[in-house]
């Protein structure tokens, strides 16, 4: 497309951000709570460490830090910001927390909402806000993604507590009627596998009167059939991209980076192995972070972009997946 003049708007990507918390749990302290090993963990899945957020850190505020760099870099005036996308699962306020980010921001023209997609939630967020850019709605969008897993693990269940951190991260995409940089994408979901991932609200049933019941508020731990979860990513995940690679004309050898959503090392290597994309394209950072959830692709993004590994134009594959059970893919062109 570069060169062609475009007479539709497209996408450009401005800026990135991040930020993680300061706590570090590694394999070893996890072994003090529950029946696991570091050699296990990081055999079965490549994590190392993850970063568990302090009373002070919600997803409000790593959300909006993240935010912060991303503006930073794409040296925006906070005012000409339109749209802030939060992806979360693990809001600070369950009516949203987009809001209290925009007001700590003071991007005070900016309209500002949560979407909920679980580990897609980046992805899904992406798409919806570059729709709205597409469609000449909006010019500049801020898209994060944030979760606070630690919050509704079950910390003695050494099937999953071993999987996730906190974490956020943040791109700052722009209307450009130049090219489109968002070269394609795919979303998917399919609910009647959605038992195999799940975060339920408690079953915590009250009378207000008699004879009127209601549910109290709240939610259970994070239940996983992990077997099933990583069957799936390793069959989905390479379906849609080679689908998209056909839809864009592009071909797995094209691509310069594979950021997949960072659950399993195992299941990076698989997918790669499947598209025959090279170890050395794979970006992982799990090691450090375990599964962020909603974070994990614009945090991967982040630290590539800024040690000069994804550079001007780059093509970048990248996927999400998780709950619900949904999926996505794009293909990005950065810049
Ligand atoms: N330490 C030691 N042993 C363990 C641990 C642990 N932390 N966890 C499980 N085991 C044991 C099991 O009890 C089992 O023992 P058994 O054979 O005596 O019963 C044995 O190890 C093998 O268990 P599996 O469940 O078969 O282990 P597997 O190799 O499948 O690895 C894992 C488990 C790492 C969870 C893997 O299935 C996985 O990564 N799945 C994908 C999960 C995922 O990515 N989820 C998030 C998706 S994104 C989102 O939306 C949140």
């Amino acid at each position: 497309m570069e060169g062609i003049k475009f007479n539709q708007i497209g996408v450009s990507f401005k800026g990135s951000g991040s930020y993680v918390p300061e706590q570090i749990l590694t394999n070893q302290k996890i072994s003090q709570k529950v029946d696991t090993s570091d050699e296990w963990i990081k055999s079965r899945t490549g994590i190392s460490e993850r970063r568990i957020s302090s009373p002070e850190d919600n997803v409000t505020e790593m959300g909006y830090k993240a935010a912060q760099t991303a503006i930073e870099m794409a040296n925006w005036d906070l005012k000409t910001i339109d749209l802030i996308v939060l992806a979360t699962s693990t809001p600070h306020d369950l009516f949203g927390s987009a809001p209290s980010i925009q007001a700590k921001l003071g991007a005070n023209n900016a309209v500002a909402f949560d979407l909920t997609a679980a580990c897609s939630g980046f992805l899904f967020a992406l798409i919806t806000a570059s729709q709205f850019l597409r469609g000449r709605s909006f010019k500049r969008a801020i898209v994060i993604g944030a979760d606070q897993l630690s919050s509704f693990v079950d910390w003695n269940d050494r099937r999953s507590c071993i999987l996730f951190g906190d974490g956020a991260g943040a791109l700052a995409i722009e209307a450009t009627s130049e090219y489109d940089n968002l070269l394609g994408f795919d979303m998917r979901t399919d609910g009647d596998r959605g038992s195999f991932l799940n975060l339920q609200s408690k079953n915590d049933k009250n009378s207000i009167i008699d004879n009127i019941d209601f549910l109290r508020g709240g939610f259970s731990s994070i239940q996983m059939n992990g077997q099933e979860v990583y069957k799936f990513a390793v069959r989905e995940v390479p379906i849609i991209l080679e689908k998209l690679f056909k839809k864009t004309n592009y071909s797995s050898d094209k691509v310069d980076w594979l950021v997949l959503h960072q659950a399993n090392q195992r299941i990076l290597d698989s997918v790669g192995d499947r598209l025959k994309i090279p170890r050395e394209k794979i970006l992982s950072n799990l090691e450090k972070y375990g599964n962020t959830s909603a974070a994990t692709i614009p945090l991967m993004m982040d630290e590539a972009i800024k040690n000069n590994r994804i550079k001007q134009n780059d093509i970048i594959a990248t996927s999400g997946f998780g709950a619900g059970l949904s999926w996505g893919a794009a293909l990005i062109k950065w810049g």
